[in-house]
Parts: C-alpha cells; structure tokens; sequence
C-alpha cells in the first residue's frame, strides 16, 4: 500500500552539516526503499513529505 506522510519538526542541529547528513543519507537510502518525497528546511523547522510503501515509509 502506498503511503504519504507529511510533518513538521523542529530541529536539534541546525548547522548545514547536519542538514547536509540528511539529505546525503536520504539519497543513499530512499530510491532503494522505493522511497520519494521532500525535505524542506527553514527557520529551525523541518517539513518533509514522504511517500511510498507503508513499511518502508
Ligand atoms: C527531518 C528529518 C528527515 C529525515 N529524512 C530521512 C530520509 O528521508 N531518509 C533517511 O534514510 N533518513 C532520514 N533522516 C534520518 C537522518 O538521516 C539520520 O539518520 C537521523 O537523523 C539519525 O540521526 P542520529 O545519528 O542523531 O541518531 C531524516 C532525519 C530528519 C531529522
């Protein structure tokens, strides 16, 4: 079944190192988990929208 979740969050490390880790673990792990979907950051705050099998997800 396939699944989008939408959040928001506030950041722990808001350095661009730490956002930079996200976006380089993201990339590694999502296209092999069938995994798309955004990551917006801004402010302190994350949204990020993610979609794809409900496990995986
Ligand atoms: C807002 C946010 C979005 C994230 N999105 C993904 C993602 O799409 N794919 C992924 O593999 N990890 C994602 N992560 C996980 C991070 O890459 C990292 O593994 C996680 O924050 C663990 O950090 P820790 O080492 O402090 O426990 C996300 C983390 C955060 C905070």
């Amino acid at each position: 079944m396939l699944v989008r979740l939408l959040y928001a969050s506030r950041a722990v490390d808001t350095s661009p190192a730490a956002i930079e880790a996200i976006l380089t673990q993201s990339r590694q792990h999502n296209p092999g988990s069938g995994i798309t979907g955004i990551l917006c950051y801004g402010g302190g705050v994350f949204l990020q929208a993610i979609e794809g099998g409900r496990s995986a997800v």
